[in-house]
């Protein structure tokens, strides 16, 4: 598969992925989420890749989220497909990979950008990085396993804040929170995550695999809460706040929702 939106660069026993679309802010549109599909199999099945790490292009964002431009005027069914589909083919795919993958945060990690981070086994930071879950000031809810994965790192309070809010918070925040692992200087970011990955590639690929599924058998009693959230996320798509959000952004003025 050629890869638009994605860049893969291999350094055995470690491979880099970085989303590549810096003028949209990396956002996932659905090329993109096929493209990283298609990638984290492959690097999956590829013997000689250990570890892998997953940033994105540029100083800016990690990822800034779902492509709003392109779900803007889904219905209720293509709403909950797209959160669905998102889930099964690149989240979960990531969070059960064998092959570990660290998230390098090296910039805004908002709603779907943030759920990819959390779907990483682990985050690292730039001190430039924000994250936050902003889809309830768009009229919609996270629907790729963001309202499952966040109170699981940072405990249901918080989540609830920063969900309801749709506040950002910075990377020290997000280092008290534990919500990433370390916080460095961008330039910093990229060569952290590779001590760190040689340090797992010296250990066993097999024990890994196991211990990665060992540790995530621990939370599949959530599974029925990702469920409700692909309901609720479709469900959005039906509202009037939902139109208004999302017209509000791609407009670029601020949000005037209609409510119950
Ligand atoms: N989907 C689609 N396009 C996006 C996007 C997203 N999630 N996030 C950013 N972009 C686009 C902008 O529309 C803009 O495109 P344009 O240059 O063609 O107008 C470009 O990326 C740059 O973004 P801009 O908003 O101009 O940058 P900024 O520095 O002023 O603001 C953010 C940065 C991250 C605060 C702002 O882009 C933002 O709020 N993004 C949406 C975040 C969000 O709600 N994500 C959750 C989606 S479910």
């Amino acid at each position: 598969m050629k890869y638009e939106n994605i860049q893969l660069s291999m350094a055995q026993p470690l491979a880099v992925l970085t989303i590549d679309r810096p003028k949209k802010l990396n956002a996932l549109n659905k090329a993109t989420i096929k493209e990283l599909h298609h990638a984290f199999k492959a690097l999956n099945k590829a013997k000689e890749i250990r570890a892998i790490i997953l940033t994105g292009s540029g100083e800016k964002a990690f990822v800034a989220g779902a492509d709003i431009a392109e779900f803007a005027n889904f219905s209720v069914k293509q709403g909950a497909q797209l959160a669905a589909n998102g889930q099964e083919k690149l989240f979960n795919l990531v969070e059960n990979l064998a092959t570990p993958v660290i998230a390098a945060v090296n910039g805004f990690a908002l709603g779907g950008g943030l759920e990819l981070a959390m779907a990483c086994h682990f985050r690292l930071a730039s001190d430039t990085a924000k994250m936050g879950l902003p889809e309830v000031s768009l009229g919609v809810i996270p629907g790729y396993g963001g309202t499952q994965r966040l109170p699981q790192l940072i405990g249901k309070g918080r989540a609830m804040e920063l969900i309801m809010t749709a506040g950002m918070i910075d990377a020290p925040t997000a280092l008290a929170y534990g919500l990433v692992n370390q916080v460095v200087p961008q330039e910093e970011l990229l060569p952290l995550c590779k001590k760190i990955a040689s340090r797992i590639t010296n250990n066993s690929p097999v024990a890994i695999g196991y211990a990665i599924k060992a540790v995530n058998a621990g939370f599949k009693n959530t599974i029925n809460g990702y469920d409700s959230e692909i309901e609720a996320f479709g469900n959005c798509f039906g509202t009037a706040d939902f139109k208004e959000g999302t017209t509000a952004f791609l407009e670029k003025r601020k949000a005037d929702f209609p409510g119950k």
